[in-house]
């Protein structure tokens, strides 16, 4: 199969120097990457800003904006078999960007912000016959909110973890199906998870 993987944080800008961004170090997508290249798939890596180098054997896209994550993903989703969407998206961007640098003023300040596309209900909305696997991070009500995202992004499973997750060399996770349904339960190192995903979506979801 040829997987296209997302992973890390992306980045927006206030204005030349300042940005917004999330707290992910991109391990969990980058040992997704290696567990398809280890399983003998193509992959595609598009990733955000981390510190961890190029997983060997990947294709490596590296990218800082939700709209350059979304461009490159919706350009090489058309050759690819399916989509993992590990990254951790910036929601929100500054609805204008500076250009230079905002000069502190000693008073408080505003900045209107608006949502960032979502690369996976983009992804989901055009696949046809690819699969479409998403992650959910979740700190309350878990199971539902993770289960009415794949409906609304229409994947084929949600891998469901908690904010543990982030920069953590391990993790906990649910995998839930279209059905709805806990299917699997995984915890230990994001190597072991990421290895047990793979297997997982070559049984059930590769054609
Ligand atoms: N995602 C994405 N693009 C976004 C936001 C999220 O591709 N702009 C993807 C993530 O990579 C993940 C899934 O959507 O696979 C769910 O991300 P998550 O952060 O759990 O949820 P959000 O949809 O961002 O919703 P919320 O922050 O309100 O929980």
């Amino acid at each position: 199969m040829r997987i296209l993987i997302t992973a890390g944080p992306t980045r927006e800008y206030i204005d030349d120097v300042r940005y917004l961004s999330n707290a992910s170090s991109g391990r969990m997508g980058y040992e997704i990457a290696k567990a398809i290249v280890a399983a003998g798939h193509d992959a595609f890596l598009i990733s955000g800003p981390v510190d961890l180098p190029d997983p060997n054997g990947c294709e490596v896209h590296r990218v800082e904006t939700t709209g350059e994550m979304r461009d490159v993903c919706v350009e090489l989703f058309e050759r690819c078999d399916g989509v993992i969407a590990a990254a951790a998206v910036c929601d929100y961007k500054p609805l204008h960007r500076l250009s230079g640098k905002l000069a502190k003023t000693g008073e408080p300040i505003s900045i209107d912000m608006i949502e960032t596309d979502d690369v996976l209900a983009q992804l989901g909305s055009i696949k046809q016959h690819r699969w479409v696997v998403g992650f959910a991070l979740e700190a309350e009500n878990a199971r539902e909110n993770a289960l009415q995202k794949l409906r609304a992004k229409n994947c084929d499973a949600v891998v469901l973890n908690g904010p543990a997750a982030i920069g953590s060399e391990t993790n906990k996770v649910e995998l839930i199906d279209e059905t709805g349904n806990v299917v699997e339960s995984w915890s230990g190192n994001k190597s072991a998870i990421a290895a047990n995903l793979i297997a997982w979506i070559s049984t059930h979801l590769s054609s």
